[in-house]
């Protein structure tokens, strides 16, 4: 199969493949989709749509960094919400009346596939008169007040990389079906060229990943990904390096400036897509039902352990098909030694806290940053399909489940 360039509009350069995958996700939705190269791209697109620069985006200080660098980015300031220790969504009642009034924008996190209260943020950002936009990338097959994720917002993203397991790909959806086409366009003017080597690069991965599985070579290949410059993150967080940021920052809104920021995991994350990585990625979407059937029942097992539930003693909503179950241990470090001796490597963790790790001169902080920091310092990211191994290995080591301190419930919301 050719993976190279083709011209546009031909069946080669991927029209074909890109609306079915449309498709299949308006089907999912019941909204306009449009597909983009990566979340973090759609993201930037909607905000650069819907706000103009200089406004500030109330959003979850428990995040990849990734997304703060797309706000920063488009010209917004980050504004840091206080969230639910339990599970690290935004505990809306917590929210100073003089920060909603403040504000022009609220993202969602949707941390791990656990929802944020996607209901009455819509509601508080319609009081405002500003767009609610959902990040859906953890979260594509939960719901909230009986809606999928991702169809509350003005425009919510979807990261096909997770779930859906294609290591690239997102989805961009909208609310009002008469913006696709201006959204669709704005995409377009933001992508970069197809490049030959980028798809094959794309094409031989699994091929490569499985070998080095095989041959046990891990180590040899983080490494080389070192030596190569692949590897931009030595601590959960990548460096910030404040001083280079700060002129990319007094240029935004501007991707390119960013770039150096927001490409970190993912270098392909703006390029238009060719034909043989939007056939596969549409393959795995065709899966994704039965990997959602095999997240829950994982989900469940690991919510049952003593680390599943946290001690604040409020009981569960319906099992979700969480991308990850964030189990609650005493000690997160130790915990992810005992899971690393077993092969299972853990990712996905977001310590510290957005508002610890940049400070005030990029982000407003939390007004209560408790909530966010206990859930980072002790949330262990577990993959539901790795269940039983880790349950296993968790035992073996004595691990601990952590206790939520006096005074650090939720508000409610
Ligand atoms: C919460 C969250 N949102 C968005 C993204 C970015 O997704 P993508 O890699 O598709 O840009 C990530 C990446 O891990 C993420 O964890």
């Amino acid at each position: 199969m050719a993976i190279g360039e083709a011209g546009p509009g031909s069946v080669r350069d991927g029209s074909q493949p890109r609306k079915r995958l449309e498709e299949t996700m308006r089907a999912r939705l019941g909204r306009e989709c449009v597909y983009v190269p990566s979340c973090r791209f759609g993201l930037y697109a909607a905000l650069r749509h819907w706000c103009p620069p200089g406004g500030r985006v109330l959003m979850s200080p428990v995040n990849d960094d990734v997304i703060f660098f797309v706000v920063l980015a488009a010209g917004l300031r980050p504004v840091q919400a206080p969230l639910n220790p339990s599970d690290a969504s935004i505990d809306v009642d917590a929210v100073p009346e003089d920060v909603w009034g403040s504000l022009s924008a609220v993202l969602t996190t949707n941390l791990y596939g656990n929802p944020d209260p996607a209901p009455g943020l819509r509601a508080r950002c319609d009081a405002s008169g500003i767009p609610l936009f959902e990040d859906a990338a953890h979260a594509i097959g939960s719901e909230v007040g009986g809606r999928p994720v991702g169809a509350w917002g003005d425009a919510s993203v979807f990261s096909l990389s997770k779930h859906v397991g294609a290591k690239a790909g997102g989805v961009l959806a909208v609310a009002d079906p008469g913006l696709r086409e201006a959204l669709e366009k704005a995409c377009d003017d933001l992508l970069l060229p197809r490049r030959t080597t980028a798809e094959l690069a794309y094409a031989v991965r699994p091929y490569a990943e499985a070998a080095v599985r095989g041959l046990r070579l891990r180590r040899a290949a983080w490494a080389t990904m070192r030596l190569l410059g692949l590897m931009e993150r030595e601590e959960i967080r990548m460096p910030l390096r404040p001083d280079e940021l700060a002129r990319a920052v007094a240029s935004a809104p501007d991707l390119d400036a960013h770039d150096p920021w927001v490409r970190v995991d993912m270098h392909d994350y703006r390029l238009r897509a060719g034909r043989f990585r939007l056939g596969r990625i549409g393959r795995r979407l065709d899966r994704l039902d039965d990997v959602l059937a095999a997240c829950r029942s994982g989900t469940e097992l690991l919510l049952s352990t003593r680390w599943g539930h946290p001690a604040d003693g409020q009981p569960r909503a319906a099992v979700q098909p969480l991308f990850r179950v964030p189990l609650l241990v005493a000690d997160r470090d130790a915990a992810a030694r005992a899971v690393a001796r077993h092969g299972i490597v853990v990712g996905y963790l977001y310590d510290p806290p957005l508002d610890d790790y940049a400070g005030a001169a990029f982000t407003d902080p939390s007004p209560s940053p408790e909530g966010a920091r206990w859930f980072a310092r002790h949330a262990l990211p577990v993959d539901p399909l790795r269940a039983r191994s880790v349950i296993a290995a968790l035992e073996e080591s004595g691990v601990g489940p952590a206790e939520v301190p006096e005074g650090l419930g939720p508000t409610g919301g």
